[in-house]
């Protein structure tokens, strides 16, 4: 069976009206869960559309030498299967498609992440960028620094509290490596080696410890209005969102011990996990989501919603003050000149439309660091991005005021 996207929005739109508690704190999850599933075994199976090849081109090549690799493991299976240059070093449409061919992500959000990428760690005139770090020997013209690859992007794109990463400050400015603990930390959370489900519930059980531990250890957290609640949220959506493997049987997804291992480049069993750095890869007979239920912006902005209602921290803009347990808030209202606030944020397509309106306000300051001709490559983002947010009609920010961020020593570009 095959749906059009529109057919998918009108579903989601019409499960909320249907089920008017999903999305309302202390709702019993397993409702929503069970909704939710029931929605997804409606779509079907087509293994012959839905199996991802991982033979011949795709078979799986670690990196090389100078072959980049960085904290994203979706990007980095894509350049170990061919799907992606195995450089590393790729273009804005490379990304939107690889990603949606392989692993369904909406051509909506693929473009956001991309477009986004592509202007503030990437080269704009050229429109590539590093899924690592910097590339040698790139052009510059028209550049005014060179670009940092998704590895130097903190506080950009890049955050703390990762499912997997470490936070940059705990590990000498590095967050593209994995920490093997809070692999480990994730995968105890299903029983024994096999049979287990890394489902969204999993996961944000996962994510309330994250950023517990995050504010526990690192006196520079910070957790910026785009890098907080929309990419770290994004960052544990992601993992049953696009890791999972479909079957006639369970054509709404499942994501176990090996597949999970295999994505995230690691080996072994619970507490003796071996990490192989730029090693994640595709496994044998994986089937990825069905053809039609594209994870969209529409579609990421209802689990981000579902995971910060369960942990509100996750919501949460602000950092600690350079001290450990010091996390202080940032209000939101006094940021946004009162057009966003935290009592509604959580509503219709607040978060995002927060998410995206911050960016336009902060990037064109960013961006005057980087290339000459500001303008144009703001342009890049915009008019890539707006068609697919102009149905969200978000509020504009007129007034912006990033000095409350001076108080965190962490806070970097304050993204
Ligand atoms: C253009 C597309 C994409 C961009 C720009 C992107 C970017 C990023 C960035 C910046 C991070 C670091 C987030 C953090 O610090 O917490 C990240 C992490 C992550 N990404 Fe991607 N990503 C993309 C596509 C994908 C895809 C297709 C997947 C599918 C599996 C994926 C899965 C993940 C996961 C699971 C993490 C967390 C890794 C960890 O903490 O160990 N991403 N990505
Ligand atoms: C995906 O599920 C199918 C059906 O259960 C199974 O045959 C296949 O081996 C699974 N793939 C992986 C990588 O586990």
């Amino acid at each position: 069976m095959k749906f059009s996207t529109v057919a998918i929005l009108l579903s989601l739109a019409s499960t909320s009206v249907a089920y008017p508690f999903m999305g309302t704190p202390g709702a019993p999850r397993h409702y929503q869960e069970w909704s939710k599933e029931n929605e997804k075994r409606q779509l079907g199976f087509n293994a012959d559309a839905q199996r991802i090849d991982v033979s011949g081109d795709h078979a799986f090549k670690p990196p090389g030498a100078g072959d980049l690799r960085g904290p994203c493991p979706g990007l980095n299976a894509l350049a170990n299967h061919g799907y992606l240059p195995s450089s590393g070093e790729i273009s804005l449409d490379q990304a939107v498609s690889a990603c949606n061919k392989v692993f369904g992500m909406g051509i909506d959000l693929g473009t956001f992440l991309s477009a986004y990428a592509t202007v503030i760690l990437g080269n704009p005139l050229s429109l590539s960028w590093s899924i690592g770090g910097q590339k040698a020997g790139l052009n510059l013209l028209g550049l005014l620094s060179p670009p940092q690859g998704l590895s130097g992007s903190h506080n950009k794109y890049e955050s703390d509290a990762s499912p997997g990463r470490f936070d940059a400050f705990l590990n000498g400015g590095n967050p593209a490596e994995l920490s093997v603990q809070n692999f480990e930390n994730l995968y105890a959370l299903q029983p024994g080696e096999t049979g287990g489900n890394y489902d969204l519930g999993v996961l944000i059980d996962h994510s309330r410890r994250t950023i517990q531990e995050s504010r526990a250890n690192n006196p520079q957290r910070f957790s910026g209005p785009f890098t907080g609640p929309i990419v770290s949220s994004a960052a544990h959506t992601f993992i049953p969102a696009f890791m999972s493997n479909h079957s006639a049987e369970r054509p709404e997804g499942f994501l176990d011990q090996d597949v999970l291992k295999s994505f995230f480049g690691v080996t072994g069993t619970q507490g003796n996990i071996q990490s192989q750095r730029g090693h994640e890869r595709i496994p044998e007979n994986w089937y990825r989501r069905p053809i039609g239920d594209e994870y969209t912006i529409p579609a990421f902005t209802l689990e981000a919603v579902e995971l910060q209602l369960a942990v509100p921290e996750r919501v949460a803009v602000g950092g600690n003050l350079g001290t450990v347990n010091s996390f202080t808030g940032v209000n939101l209202a006094d940021l946004t000149g009162g057009v966003y606030n935290s009592q509604t944020l959580l509503q219709g397509n607040n978060l995002i439309c927060f998410g995206y309106q911050t960016l336009l306000t902060v990037v064109p300051d960013v961006l005057k660091g980087l290339v000459g001709d500001v303008s144009s490559a703001l342009n890049v983002l915009t008019s890539r991005v707006a068609p697919s947010f102009a149905q969200f009609n978000c509020p504009q920010i007129e007034y912006y005021n990033k000095d409350l961020f001076n108080k965190f020593p962490g806070a970097g570009a304050g993204l």
